[in-house]
């Protein structure tokens, strides 16, 4: 595996794989990587030849107050993580090439980002699709693979690589769980024992809305009822949103919900923020 900091080495690179007739797979991330990062690049390699995975903790999709400076950082673990699942390239640039001292421009994808996450985290998005645009162009893949953990960032990047004519094809892997059912984060690191028992009422709110689902319950205000029950039992978690939303367009679902419904949720854990969420009535997307 190689590891490629440049942007021009990457993109030469990216030139003569593609010259190869090589199919290249792109995991980008901000490192420090867990089962669920893994799990993408383990998708990557079924379809493409050759794996690159970015690791880049992205400046413009923390807003100030956020936890940028305290994001948890190793290289040396990722680098043999990536490794070991299969990864070909980790591509690692500095921000101040990423963004030249005068960089001024932005993708904003409107609607879709300012639902949910985009109205909690007004900037958040535009950062976010404007780094994977500039990777995008650096690593050139045929592949894209995004987690279904961020289900919103991953049907925003699938809207702009459709609206701008990227190419490529965007994957999106099943969500990954600790046993007891905690969705993996890089942020879990920062709970405290108590914390980490308390982050549980998430993916236990979500299973309450699956099991009701499963017993006949269609009616969006009760199934976020039940959500919110679970969510609330404890004083240490404090919710954001209960989005009871089209996976695609992420507007609300009032009244009945169809066959395909996503349920998303976001609250912070004494001072940790999680997100999880759970596809009611997709078998493809277990949780
Ligand atoms: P990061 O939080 O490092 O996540 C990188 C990728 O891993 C994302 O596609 C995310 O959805 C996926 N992922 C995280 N936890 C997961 C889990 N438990 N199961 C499955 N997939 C999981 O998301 C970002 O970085 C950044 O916003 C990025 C896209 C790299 C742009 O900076």
């Amino acid at each position: 595996m190689t590891v490629i900091e440049s942007i021009i080495t990457m993109q030469k690179e990216a030139e003569a794989l593609r010259s190869a007739g090589r199919r290249i797979g792109f995991v980008p991330t901000m490192g420090y990587l867990h089962e669920g990062h893994l799990d993408l690049i383990r998708l990557a390699r079924k379809h493409a030849d050759v794996v690159v995975m970015s690791i880049f903790v992205n400046p413009t999709q923390f807003a100030a107050g956020e936890d940028l400076e305290r994001y948890p950082r190793n290289f040396e673990r990722d680098r043999t993580l990536a490794a070991e699942a299969g990864c070909d390239i980790i591509f690692a640039p500095s921000a101040g090439e990423m963004y030249p001292a005068d960089d001024s421009s932005w993708i904003s994808v409107e609607e879709l980002g300012s639902a949910l996450e985009g109205a909690f985290r007004p900037t958040h998005f535009r950062g976010v699709t404007t780094v994977v645009g500039k990777l995008f162009n650096i690593v050139r893949p045929h592949y894209a693979v995004f987690g279904q953990k961020d289900a919103q960032q991953a049907a925003i990047i699938r809207r702009m690589t459709r609206d701008l004519h990227f190419g490529i094809d965007i994957l999106v892997a099943p969500i990954r769980r600790e046993i007891d059912g905690l969705a993996m984060s890089s942020r879990n690191t920062y709970l405290s024992d108590q914390e980490r028992k308390e982050a549980l009422a998430l993916s236990r709110s979500l299973r309450t809305a699956e099991t009701l689902f499963a017993q006949g319950e269609r009616r969006s205000h009760a199934l976020y009822r039940a959500v919110e029950e679970e969510l609330t039992r404890s004083e240490t978690v404090q919710v954001d949103y209960i989005g009871i939303v089209d996976p695609d367009s992420f507007l609300p679902i009032e009244g009945d919900v169809g066959p395909r419904t996503l349920i998303a949720v976001a609250a912070r854990v004494g001072s940790t923020r999680l997100i999880d969420n759970t596809i009611l009535g997709d078998e493809a997307t277990p949780s």
